[in-house]
């Protein structure tokens, strides 16, 4: 399902390049669980971001199902993170003009894939039934975790 192939990535910086990822390999099977673990700082949202396409390698391949990242375009990114991937980002990246019903739909909504029956079920999931209609600066940082969750 999700394979990484001696991926490395380095950041361009004013002292030099900085190296992040060196031949970083890595499989997932469909319905597996990996926990990525690492110091602070050690690339794991790197290669998170590498993934999902938000981002390009330096060397490397990845595969995400039958799509090689690596050899899309921008256009070709962008389908794969609405329609395929979705990330819970360190920083929640609700969007702060919409509510939490709109925000968990946000991007379903954009795939074409909005299914009111399965927003109201993930909603109770996610004990976020009684906040629909809050807007994220009213969440905790937890109740703003579990809508990033079910946005993705
Ligand atoms: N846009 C960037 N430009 C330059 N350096 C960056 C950039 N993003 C990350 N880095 C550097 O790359 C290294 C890896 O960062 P990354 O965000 O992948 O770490 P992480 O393992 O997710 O850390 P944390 O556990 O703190 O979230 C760090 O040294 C970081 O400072
Ligand atoms: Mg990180």
């Amino acid at each position: 399902m999700l394979s990484v192939r001696s991926v490395s990535k380095a950041y361009v910086a004013a002292g030099g390049d900085e190296p992040v990822l060196r031949d970083a390999s890595l499989d997932l099977a469909v319905g597996a669980s990996l926990a990525l673990t690492g110091e602070s700082g050690s690339g794991k949202s790197t290669l998170l971001h590498l993934i999902a396409g938000l981002d390009s390698v330096d060397s490397g391949e990845i595969r995400v199902g039958p799509a090689i990242v690596t050899a899309l375009g921008d256009a070709g990114r962008a389908r794969l993170r609405r329609e395929t991937i979705g990330l819970v980002f360190q920083q929640f990246n609700l969007i702060p003009s919409l509510d939490v019903a709109a925000n968990l739909a946000f991007q379903a909504r954009l795939a074409g894939r909005l299914d009111p029956a399965w927003q109201r079920e993930l909603a109770g999931r996610l004990g976020l039934a009684p906040l629909l209609a809050r807007y994220p600066e009213e969440l905790s940082g937890g109740q703003q975790q579990r809508v990033a969750i079910g946005r993705a």
